[in-house]
């Protein structure tokens, strides 16, 4: 087990519930508040070990996720790879695509060994490959077989949770998904993140399904209502802190996908606005120049720089020469000469003033 600060203490904090928090109390009691309160979602393709350590140069408070990753890979793929992540990155969660119950146990001892402050299961995820192996959004009708992977699971001493959505195809009715949060509750999992709108199996892609059925939010409010005990988090389509606000009245915690991951600088202003803390924001020239030494160790372990450019393409959105520091980095860093330099010299095409 890699060496850190004792991270199974937070078993304690996510495990008790909390009432939803008025935002009022925030600067009354920030060390209190759940670790759930702001979440970045897990991102296929997105939020791997390089783009979590640089989220986390934004936010210290934030929860991460990492990308799902598949029992079968972790059991009979590169295990290391798949599990390695840094220190900085606490609190992180492992993300579990699977549906066998010893399987998605012995998954979860990987993910204790290794450190990892939670397991995650996949119920969310609509794409073919995803349901021909069984896991993903599909397993919201199967509410059984999930309560007995939660079962499995709680025997390694690290919290489970659930990423899911409201419903899929025509089994979307609440009592549906009443039913599929009371077996697993009962089963053992406290904390549900609800993407907040259906997926269809058939006929939409997983781009579709993130954007075509509608987001239904109040569904998610009456969740916590009628599962006060359960932390609640809610997911889908938000981006404002006015509209994270408003959810925290009523829902447990949020999680933010595609906006954090897009617009990161966002994300310096969680931990004051949404955990009441009252430290300066750190800017985006000091991101930039934390990441350098970062770049520089992996790069010498073989990592290839474009690998970690791309995470951080959109620090600068919005501002004058953010298109030039994007440009930059990506004509450049697949390039076999480029070096870490990259980014001194992207930072100079940025308008100095806003950086
Ligand atoms: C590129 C991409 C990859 C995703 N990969 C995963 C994944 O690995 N696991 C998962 O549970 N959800 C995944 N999702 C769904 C997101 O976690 C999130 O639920 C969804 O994007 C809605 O949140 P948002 O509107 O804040 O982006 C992915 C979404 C995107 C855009």
């Amino acid at each position: 087990m890699p060496e850190h600060s004792n991270p199974h203490n937070l078993i304690e904090s996510i495990n008790s519930t909390s009432e939803a928090i008025d935002t009022k109390q925030i600067n009354e009691s920030n060390s209190s508040l759940p670790a759930h309160r702001f979440c970045v979602a897990p991102l296929l393709d997105c939020t791997d070990r390089h783009a979590r350590y640089f989220l986390r140069l934004l936010t210290k408070r934030s929860f991460l996720y990492t990308e799902m990753i598949t029992t079968g890979a972790l059991i009979h793929g590169d295990r290391e790879g798949f599990l390695a992540y840094n220190q900085e990155e606490h609190p992180v969660a492992l993300q579990l695509g699977g549906s066998e119950p010893k399987h998605m146990q012995q998954c979860t001892q990987m993910a204790y060994d290794s450190g990892y402050d939670e397991v995650n299961i996949n119920v969310g995820c609509p794409s073919d490959r995803v349901q021909r192996g069984m896991f993903g959004a599909c397993l919201m009708k199967e509410a059984d077989m999930v309560a007995d992977c939660v079962n499995e699971m709680k025997q390694v001493p690290i919290p489970i949770t659930i990423k899911s959505r409201i419903g899929v195809d025509d089994h979307d009715s609440y009592e549906q998904l009443v039913e599929f949060v009371s077996k697993t509750s009962q089963a053992g999992c406290q904390t549900f993140i609800i993407h907040a709108r259906k997926a269809w199996l058939k006929g939409l892609s997983p781009k579709q399904n993130r954007e075509v059925p509608p987001l239904n939010y109040p569904r998610v409010y009456q969740l916590k209502q009628d599962f006060p005990e359960l932390e609640i988090i809610i997911n889908g389509g938000i981006t404002e802190f006015g509209e994270i606000n408003d959810h925290l009245t009523r829902v447990d915690g949020v999680m933010l996908g595609r906006e954090a991951y897009h617009n990161p600088f966002m994300l310096a202003e969680v931990d004051n606005r949404v955990f009441g803390e009252s430290g300066p924001t750190v800017s985006r020239q000091a991101v930039v120049e934390q990441m350098i030494p970062y770049i520089e160790t992996q790069v010498a372990q073989g990592v290839r720089l474009k690998h970690m450019t791309r995470h951080i393409l959109g620090l600068f959105r919005g501002i004058p020469g953010a298109r030039l520091w994007r440009r930059h980095l990506s004509e450049n860093a697949h390039k076999p000469e480029a070096s870490v330099k990259l980014l001194t010299e992207a930072l100079k095409l940025v308008d100095s003033s806003t950086t």
